[in-house]
């Protein structure tokens, strides 16, 4: 017999950004950290797992190519939520799966993305979140989303805030087992659905820093990052909370595109450097922000995470479709200077 379930979870942008550790096994991040969970049917992981007796070890397909499972990450994620697995019983099949069998059992994983793996598209966020909920789901694991946080948290530190739609805060959390390091949602998809969020693809290619490593550099070498963890991330995650329970775009836009830039900032205050964004990012950035000064209040918000792509949030669609034409206006298709492709979605799970 063979015993399936299938799950998706959609990716999440983060407005006040995660960037760096205080434990790199367990990851701990150095400051809390607020995202907007995306509209699965545009950018999400699929998931299916199951589990078989004929199965003798674990294993993993990532967009139809098998994966090794022998990184710390995924063993931890599995480890985590086998030692929560409870008795499993269908009747219609005739199966009956104790608790105990769980620890002998194996399972086969296939993860696959609707979008561009590792281009700074926030993939692992969502394949994490979608690899611990299908687990907990086969195996009957009885915790709520807060808890299996923590869990894909394990997985990937930004991933944990994939496990609810709306706006979502990942507290860092002060034990040292990481206990109280969950994420914890602020307002659900409807509190602001006017939001409308455009990704411009810079370039689908792969990342040449991995958000990993990337983080322990900076932490190892930025002399920025101390006074942004302790004394900038604080105030904002403040300023950013009542920005969102109140639906104030101008203070949301402005905390969004300064924490962007400021989380740049700290990676080119790194040593060696570390350059995401490349000359289109960079123009995407001037386009935005000469437009919000002309329109005398800002219209969209523009936020970049550890890859060229641009992610804006319109106030609402009318300032989504003119974002649109003015990107094609600025980056006309088949030039030197056009984009990949446009994803376009409203907030929601
Ligand atoms: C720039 O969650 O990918 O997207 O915890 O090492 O897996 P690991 O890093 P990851 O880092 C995401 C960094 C970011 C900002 C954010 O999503 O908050």
């Amino acid at each position: 017999w063979v015993l399936m379930v299938t799950a998706q979870a959609p990716t999440n942008i983060a407005v006040i950004k995660y960037w760096g550790k205080r434990d790199e096994n367990l990851i701990l991040a150095i400051n809390d950290s607020i995202s907007v969970t995306l509209d699965p049917a545009h950018l999400c992981t699929t998931t299916t797992v199951a589990v078989s007796p004929s199965f003798n070890q674990d294993r993993m397909w990532l967009n139809r190519k098998e994966i090794s499972l022998a990184g710390g990450r995924y063993q931890n994620c599995l480890r985590e939520i086998r030692a929560r697995a409870r008795d499993v019983e269908d009747e219609k099949k005739g199966i009956k799966i104790t608790k105990k069998d769980w620890q002998n059992l194996h399972v086969h994983i296939d993860s696959y993305n609707n979008f561009p793996t590792a281009a700074g598209l926030a993939s692992s966020a969502a394949g994490f979140a979608c690899l611990v909920f299908s687990l907990a789901k086969l195996m009957n694991v009885q915790e709520d989303n807060g808890r299996l946080s923590a869990i894909a948290r394990q997985g990937s530190g930004s991933a944990c805030r994939s496990l609810f739609g709306g706006f979502v805060k990942w507290v860092m959390g002060k034990e040292e087992n990481g206990s109280d390091s969950v994420a914890v949602p602020l307002v659900d998809e409807k509190h602001w659905d006017e939001l409308v969020i455009i990704i411009a693809v810079v370039s689908s290619r792969q990342k040449e820093t991995s958000s990993t490593s990337g983080m322990r550099e900076t932490v190892e070498t930025s002399a920025l990052i101390e006074h942004r963890a302790k004394v900038v991330v604080p105030k904002r995650i403040i300023q950013m909370e009542e920005a969102i329970q109140n639906r104030d775009f101008p203070t949301f836009a402005q905390l969004t595109c300064s924490d962007s830039n400021q989380f740049h900032a700290v990676c080119m205050d790194t040593s060696p450097p570390i350059f995401y964004m490349n000359d289109t990012s960079h123009r995407v950035i001037g386009c935005v922000e000469k437009w919000n000064r002309s329109e005398g209040t800002p219209q969209v918000a523009y936020t970049f995470d550890a890859g060229p792509n641009a992610v804006l949030i319109a106030r609402n669609r009318k300032a989504a479709t003119l974002m649109l034409q003015r990107l094609l206006f600025h980056f006309p298709p088949n030039s030197d200077t056009d984009l990949d492709s446009y994803v376009i979605g409203d907030k929601s799970i």
